[in-house]
C-alpha cells in the first residue's frame, strides 16, 4: 500500500512516500524543506513567517516526494492508496496549508484522506523499517510542543498518564539557549557545547557535581514525585538565576550546558523507568524532536531496553505521518474530505 504523507505542523514543509506491507514499512521518499534559516533571527517561528513559507514550498515538495519515490505525476491518482495528513496540534495557520492541499488531491486524485495527530505521528516513526513494536507499549514522546509519557493498548489506542505541567523538554531546551545566547533551535546547539564540556556529561553528574565546590548544579525537577509528570520552565529559572550570580558564565558555557541537558535528561529517565516498573508493557518507545539528543539516547538504553527512531524521522517530517497513516488506512479510518479539519490543540485520544 502506497501512502502520501504531509505535515505543515510547524516550520517543516514535508512529504512522504511509504510503501506500508506486513513486513516492513518502507520509505520511499522523504522531503523536507525546513524554515529554520528564516525563523533564526527571530528567535522562534513566527506563525505568519511560516504559513507563508508553506504556501510557497507545498506542491514542490509533494512534487519532490512523488518524483523521488518514483511515481510520475499524472499515475499518481492510480499508485497512491491514501494520503495521510496532519491536522493538529500545531499552528493553526501552518496546518491549514498542509491540510487545504491534502483536501485538493484526495478530491481530485479520489484518493482517501487519513487524519493523524502529530504526536501519533512521532510515535509511529518507531514502525518504519521491520515490525519490532508489541502492544502494550509505552512511550516518551519529548518534542518542541509536547512531553508526556503514552501508555498504547494497541494501534491508535492511547492513555496518557503523564505529561508536563509547563514547559514541554524542547521549549525548555530552545528557553536555555536564549539564555545562552546561542541562538535557535536551542537542542542542538545545548548538545553540541555541552559535549565540549571539561565536565563530562554522565549520570553521575548530579552527583559530582555535589563533590566539586566548582561545578555547577541544576534542579531535577519533579524526578521524586510519585506520579508520571514532568515541570521545566523552573529548570530555566534556575539556570537564570545562575548566569545572573556568575560574572564570567559566558566562559563557562559548555558547562552550563552539560548539567542543563543532564537535568533534563535525568528526570526524562528516571521517569520512564519508573513507569516502565509500574505498568507491565512488552516495548517502551522514544518519540519527537528531543529524541534526536545523542545523550538522551545512549543513556535511556542504558538504563532500559527502548527503541529509539532513526535519527532522521526524529525531528519533523512525514515519513512518520505516513506511517501512522498506514496503519489506519489499514482499519478504513478514511474522513471525507469536505470533513476533514485542523485542530491547533487537537488531543492524543
Ligand atoms: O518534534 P519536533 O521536531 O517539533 C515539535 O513537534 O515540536 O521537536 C523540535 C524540538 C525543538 O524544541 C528542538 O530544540 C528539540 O526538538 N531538539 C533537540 C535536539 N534536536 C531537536 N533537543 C535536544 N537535543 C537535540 N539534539
Ligand atoms: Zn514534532
Amino acid at each position: 500500500m502506497y501512502i502520501l504523507g504531509i505535515e505543515t505542523s510547524c516550520d517543516e514543509t514535508a512529504a512522504a512516500i511509504i510503501e506500508g506491507g506486513e513486513k516492513e514499512i518502507k520509505v520511499l521518499s522523504n522531503v523536507i524543506s525546513s524554515q529554520i534559516e528564516i525563523h533564526k533571527k527571530y528567535g522562534g517561528v513566527v506563525p505568519e513567517v511560516a504559513a507563508r513559507e508553506h504556501v510557497l514550498n507545498i506542491l514542490p515538495v509533494v512534487n519532490e516526494a512523488l518524483e523521488k519515490a518514483g511515481i510520475k505525476r499524472q499515475e499518481a491518482a492510480e499508485k497512491i492508496d491514501a494520503i495521510a495528513v496532519t491536522v493538529g496540534p500545531g499552528l493553526i495557520t501552518s496546518l491549514i496549508v498542509g491540510v487545504e492541499t491534502a483536501k485538493v488531491l484526495s478530491s481530485v486524485w479520489k484518493v482517501p484522506l487519513v487524519a493523524i495527530n502529530h504526536i501519533e505521528g512521532h510515535i509511529y516513526a518507531n514502525f518504519i523499517g521491520e515490525p519490532r513494536v508489541k502492544f502494550p507499549a509505552l512511550i516518551l514522546t519529548v518534542s518542541g510542543g509536547h512531553t508526556m509519557l503514552v501508555l498504547m493498548a494497541g494501534h491508535g489506542k492511547y492513555k496518557i498518564i503523564g505529561e508536563t505541567r509547563d514547559d514541554a523538554a524542547g521549549e525548555a531546551f530552545d528557553k536555555a539557549a536564549k539564555l545562552l545566547g546561542l541562538g535557535y533551535p536551542g537542542g542542538p546547539l545545548i548538545s553540541a557545547k555541552a559535549a565540549k564540556s571539561e565536565i563530562p556529561a554522565c549520570q553521575s553528574l548530579a552527583l559530582a557535581g555535589r563533590q566539586n565546590p566548582k561545578s555547577i548544579i541544576l534542579p531535577r525537577p519533579m524526578i521524586n514525585s510519585n506520579d508520571y509528570d514532568f515541570s521545566f520552565s523552573g529548570l530555566k529559572t534556575a539556570l537564570l538565576y545562575k548566569l545572573k550570580k556568575d560574572k564570567s558564565w559566558k566562559k563557562r558555557i559548555p558547562e552550563y550546558c552539560a548539567e542543563f541537558q543532564q537535568a533534563v535528561i535525568d528526570v526524562l529517565i528516571s521517569k520512564t523507568v519508573k513507569a516502565s516498573r509500574d505498568f507491565k508493557v512488552k516495548t517502551i518507545m522514544l518519540a519527537g524532536g528531543v529524541a534526536a539528543n545523542q545523550e538522551l539516547r545512549r543513556q535511556i538504553q542504558e538504563k532500559i531496553e527502548i527503541l529509539v527512531p532513526d535519527l532522521k524521522y526524529t525531528t519533523d517530517n512525514a515519513a512518520m505521518i505516513a506511517s501512522a497513516g498506514y496503519f489506519r488506512a489499514l482499519k478504513k479510518d478514511f474522513i471525507p474530505w469536505q470533513k476533514i479539519k485542523v485542530d491547533p490543540n487537537l488531543e492524543l485520544r
